[in-house]
């Protein structure tokens, strides 16, 4: 029995297990997904990161959720809520990673809301920051489409990355 975290008009956002690497996998490995990341993932840092993303639910009770269609179980990508230190801060950045044949359909703008209300409803969080590479314009549109501004830019795993931010007194 998986683990049910949110549900939306379309989307179902459920915990991520060890046998949703083949899924995750067709992401890792798809250079355009991977474009604004260090590179493409192979099986073992797959479940690496499977492994990661557990350890978070235990340690914050939030991390990366997979994200899948309602009406069909298919999965379509990942969505969640990830601890990251920015400039010796810790902030809680929104983080949205789809399958390619599922973009440009609203999913992202639609599991990132319902993260976004999660955080500042559920888990009464101050505020919510996605770090975004200044040329992942799809990135920038789901951010902006989320309510988050421009804050600064930042320099982290040795990138230069654009701080959106927004804050639950203004959502
Ligand atoms: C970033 C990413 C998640 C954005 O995905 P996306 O498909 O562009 O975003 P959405 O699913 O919300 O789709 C938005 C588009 O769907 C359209 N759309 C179609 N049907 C829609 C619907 N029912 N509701 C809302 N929008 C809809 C919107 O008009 C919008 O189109 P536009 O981009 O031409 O304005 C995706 O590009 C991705 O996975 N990239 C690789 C990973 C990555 O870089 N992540 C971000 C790291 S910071």
């Amino acid at each position: 029995m998986k683990n049910i975290i949110l549900t939306t008009d379309r989307l179902v956002l459920r915990e991520m297990y060890r046998d949703d690497v083949e899924s995750l996998l067709e992401m890792f490995q798809d250079p355009d997904v991977m474009r604004y990341y260090s590179g493409l993932k192979n099986r073992e840092e797959t479940i690496k990161w499977i492994e990661w993303t557990r350890e978070n639910y235990g340690k914050y009770g939030v991390g990366l959720w997979i994200v899948e269609e309602k009406s069909t179980g298919v999965c379509l990508g990942q969505c969640g809520l990830v601890l990251q230190k920015v400039e010796g801060n810790m902030e809680v950045e929104i983080g949205y990673l789809f399958m390619k044949r599922y973009w440009g359909k609203g999913f992202a703008v639609e599991a990132a809301q319902a993260c976004k209300t999660y955080w500042f409803q559920k888990m009464k969080g101050d505020r919510l920051i996605s770090l975004i590479d200044p040329l992942n314009d799809r990135s920038v549109k789901v951010a902006k489409g989320l309510g988050m501004n421009y804050e600064k830019r930042v320099t982290k795993w040795e990138k230069e990355l654009d701080v959106y931010a927004c804050y639950r007194k203004y959502a």
